[in-house]
């Protein structure tokens, strides 16, 4: 899977995609990722990407010339390639759309700078404009990088263990259960008993209740959207009368 990410700030993207994971799966041929500065499609004297807003007011808008020619010369084929704006306006990224993402073979991502981009960008370029989160950056190139990291997981063969991405946290909508390792005892807090008993029907239900009962309370919003059994819904509803007050 192919990766474009057109930015004013290439260097910001240092490391995170030599690193670890990501790393791995670029020298390993899944994914490739592309840095390309915007500035290198400008054409005139002064390679300008931005400039006033039409109507005043303060701050500057990138210009709408360079982002286009950056989007057409990286794209590899006349089909409709997903391109990605990233801001604070768009869609927030979930699990759901990192997996369907993962199945297209290149994705371009736009990062915005400054108060805005010219609206033509939106209008005739883009096809999804994504945030990450109810906060703002001062940029789209922390939210591109979270992108990648997001969709390029999900990629088959990025993660050793096939199975990992189905145990993620949100993957089925809840959050993942809890994670011990050697030793049995720390300090003089043990691992929970069940982890040792070798008893893998226990233990398996004791991870799924462990993620029920997180999951409601830390993101009670998650579970009215989760793939719930029978099981699921009576171990919940029984959480909820061991909450009242005897
Ligand atoms: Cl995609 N861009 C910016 N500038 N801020 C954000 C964001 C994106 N997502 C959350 N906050």
């Amino acid at each position: 899977m192919q990766f474009d990410i057109l930015t004013l700030f290439p260097g910001m993207f240092e490391g995170v995609f030599t690193e670890s994971i990501l790393g791995r799966a670029v020298r390993d041929g899944l994914i490739s990722v592309r840095i390309h500065n915007i500035r290198d499609y400008a054409t005139d004297k002064h390679h300008l990407t931005d400039d006033m807003p039409y109507g005043g007011g303060g701050g500057m808008v990138m210009k709408p010339e360079p982002i286009f020619a950056a989007v057409e010369a990286v794209r590899t084929s006349n089909s409709e390639i997903r391109t990605i704006l990233l801001t604070p306006q768009g869609q927030l990224l979930t699990h759901a759309l990192a997996r369907e993402l993962s199945r297209q073979g290149q994705l371009i991502l736009i990062c915005g700078r400054y108060e805005g981009v010219d609206e033509r960008v939106r209008l005739h370029l883009v096809t999804d404009e994504l945030s990450i989160g109810d906060y703002v950056l001062s940029g789209g190139e922390l939210a591109a990088a979270v992108v990648v990291d997001a969709v390029a997981r999900l990629v088959p063969g990025v993660l050793g263990d096939p199975g990992a991405t189905f145990r993620d946290s949100h993957a089925e909508g809840l959050l993942e259960y809890p994670h011990y390792t050697r030793p049995a005892v720390f300090r003089g807090y043990a691992v929970p008993e069940v982890l040792v008993s070798g008893d893998h029907a226990r233990l398996a239900r004791w991870r799924r209740e462990q993620s029920l009962w997180r999951t409601k309370a830390r993101r009670p919003d998650l579970l009215e959207k989760a793939l719930l059994s029978d099981e699921d819904r009576k171990f919940l509803e029984q959480l909820a009368k061991d909450e009242q007050p005897q």
